[in-house]
């Protein structure tokens, strides 16, 4: 009878365990947007065998965790959306075990509850996905470069990964991989892993994952890849037709690595590759762990958008090392990588290169707070986004008040002080997922030490639980945007220089111009920088999409083809969103967007098309 009372005992505390705030479970934070309970069982490993079938876009997939059930938990729950189940089993796969799947959350899906023991280490779940998974794009031959061969890539940033494994979907749960993948056979597949370099005649192709990783941060591509290295630890991946170009364009890529590597302490991953993905890839980039994933639209021709890589390879540290817990805790993913980004981009570019981008970073919040307003909720640093889908949360609050954040307190403290605290945060947190909260400790115990002048200006609480931006920034400006300031202020006054394009040169200096051109231009005034600078026509993806909005809203109908041709080929949101928006604000401008729309649609990621559906729809 004893013994029966004390077994009660533990089960009723296993039960309640969730609920206490004990050391020994602390290590995984609630996440509103997994149904996981990993405080009760968690995953550790995955091996992975995936049939990629592009007739009918879908992934056949055998999905073996190895977990770990330290509460002795009777159930162990996995997030799915989209995924047929055909068989779940325990460690003995010759037997069913029992499996349900909850009801349907519109963001979050199905959570897969499988019935476990407390010696249960493995479990086995055999799937299908649905041609909407929501995380792959299936391309035609027609949607790729070579328009030869059809193309596949996923995206899992934030709750996407669902859609393709069932898996424990949070930041703050980890996980290293081994993967079997078998795609048609004159196809390459790639992952977020140790990858091949050549295509083999078997279409199969194996992956190992030694480090352990989120599930937000599991990629593949399949298509017609070849590889080039551009030094012994980097190199990039791209269909054969664009590969030279690519090679050249991230030529940097080895120096990158190194400067980083001076700042925050070594690269953990082996090696650094790139793939330059077909133009419908809906991100500029994804920094999925040893093979980032590019838009070709950063490939300018003259590597003037390469930050674009130094941001994707800070988040090797700022991410992919620290992890945010939550998507609540965004900001300590993208503001740190934003910071690390220009700190490698001032010691690969120079100064003055940091410089100008971080007043481009500045342009953008400042645009972003009008947008969403200076006392929104959504401009604190630490975000709420429960009930909602995380992707609401990914502004540019984040990435630019982050990072303005990190410069107030690189400001107070010094940059000795301010990089041997970051190099500090990232070997102690390494292979950890942090919260907002646990930052917030760290900082106050590590740096500012109980001063309390120095919290002053730190000013903390400001920044990450209040809206808008707290006074007293750091100053910011560059040499090089002086003369366009100038230029600016007397054409308010009707004064139009000539010659402005051999003052106003480099892609930074063109990109500030336009965007700080004044919100009412004449068409004859946009004929004439057109006619000067040929932003149209331009290569540059950025310098095209901040002068479309301008075309839109002043009118330039010349521009009408190359706005319709870039929205049709490019998927890339971040022009995609603005552009849409700034036609949408008239009626005749709206009938245009749905007609362009229409078009180009079958082009777009699903991350696109449901916030375009829902901008554009009756
Ligand atoms: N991790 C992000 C992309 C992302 C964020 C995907 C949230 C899904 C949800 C990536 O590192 C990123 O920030 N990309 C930027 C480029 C960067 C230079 C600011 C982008 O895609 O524009
Ligand atoms: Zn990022």
């Amino acid at each position: 009878m004893k013994y029966f009372l004390l077994l009660l005992c533990c089960a009723a505390m296993a039960s309640c365990k969730q609920n206490k705030p004990s050391s020994d479970v602390a290590q995984h934070s609630a996440d509103v947007h997994s149904f996981s309970r990993p405080d009760e069982a968690f995953v550790t490993h995955l091996n992975l065998s995936l049939q990629v079938n592009f007739d009918q876009k879908v992934i056949e997939g055998k999905a073996t965790w190895e977990i770990e059930n330290p509460s002795g938990a009777d159930t162990i729950i996995l997030d799915t959306k989209g995924l047929e189940i055909s068989r779940v089993s325990l460690s003995d796969s010759s037997s069913n075990a029992e499996f349900e799947l909850g009801p349907e959350d519109k963001f979050l899906g199905r959570a897969l509850k499988v019935k476990i023991d407390k010696d249960t280490r493995q479990l086995t779940v055999w799937y299908t996905t649905s041609p909407e998974a929501v995380a792959l794009q299936w391309l035609s031959p027609q949607q790729t470069a070579g328009k030869k061969q059809p193309f596949l890539f996923t995206q899992s940033q934030a709750i996407l990964a669902r859609s393709w494994i069932p898996c424990q979907d949070s930041p703050g749960i980890r996980f290293s991989y081994n993967a079997h993948v078998t795609v048609p056979k004159n196809l390459m597949a790639l992952m977020s892993a140790e990858n091949p370099v050549a295509r083999n005649d078997s279409g199969v192709y194996s992956f190992t994952q030694p480090k352990k990783i989120p599930a937000y941060l599991m990629a593949l591509a399949a298509g017609d890849l070849e590889f080039k290295a551009i030094d012994e630890r980097t190199g990039v991946y791209a269909e054969p037709g664009s590969l030279d170009a690519a090679a050249w364009e991230f030529a940097d890529m080895g120096k990158m690595v190194s400067a980083a590597e001076k700042l925050y302490g070594p690269y953990q991953w082996g090696r650094y590759d790139v793939i330059v993905l077909p133009p419908s890839f809906p991100f500029g980039g994804m920094e999925n762990p040893m093979l980032t994933f590019v838009t070709p639209t950063v490939i300018a021709g003259d590597r003037s958008l390469v930050s674009l890589i130094a941001h994707e390879l800070a988040h090797s540290w700022s991410g992919n090392l620290v992890t945010n817990a939550t998507w609540d805790d965004f900001w300590l993913n993208e503001g740190f990588t934003v910071y690390f980004e220009r700190r490698i981009v001032e010691d690969v570019y120079g100064k003055e290169e940091g410089k100008m981008q971080e007043v481009l970073g500045y342009e953008a919040l400042k645009e972003t707070l009008e947008d969403i307003g200076h006392s929104h909720p959504d401009t604190r640093l630490h975000l709420d986004l429960k009930g909602r889908d995380p992707d609401e949360g990914m502004t540019d609050i984040a990435y630019e008040k982050g990072y303005f954040f990190l410069r107030t307190i690189e400001e107070a403290v010094g940059r000795t002080k301010m990089d041997a605290f970051l190099k500090k945060y990232f070997t102690e947190h390494a292979f950890k997922s942090l919260t907002t909260e646990q930052f917030v400790a760290y900082l106050n115990t590590n740096l500012l030490k109980g001063d309390e002048t120095l919290a002053a200006k730190v000013n903390l609480k400001k920044w990450i639980y209040e809206p808008g931006l707290p006074a007293g920034m750091p100053a910011i400006g560059s040499a090089n945007f002086h003369y366009i300031d100038s230029v600016l202020a007397g054409w308010k006054k009707d004064v139009r220089p000539e010659g402005l394009k051999s003052h106003i040169r480099s892609a930074n200096e063109q990109l500030y111009f336009i965007k700080r051109l004044p919100q009412e231009l004449s068409v004859s005034d946009m004929k004439r920088i057109d006619a000067e600078f040929g932003f149209t026509q331009s290569g540059n993806a950025e310098l095209n999409a901040a002068w479309f909005i301008h075309a839109i809203r002043h009118h330039y109908t010349a521009a009408n083809p190359q706005i319709e041709a870039f929205l049709i080929r490019v998927g890339r949101r971040k022009f995609q969103i603005p552009l849409y928006t700034e036609m949408a604000k008239t009626p005749e401008g709206k009938s245009w967007a749905k007609k362009v729309y229409k078009q180009a649609r079958p082009n777009y990621h699903s991350v696109s098309f449901t916030t375009i559906d829902n901008m554009l729809g009756d």
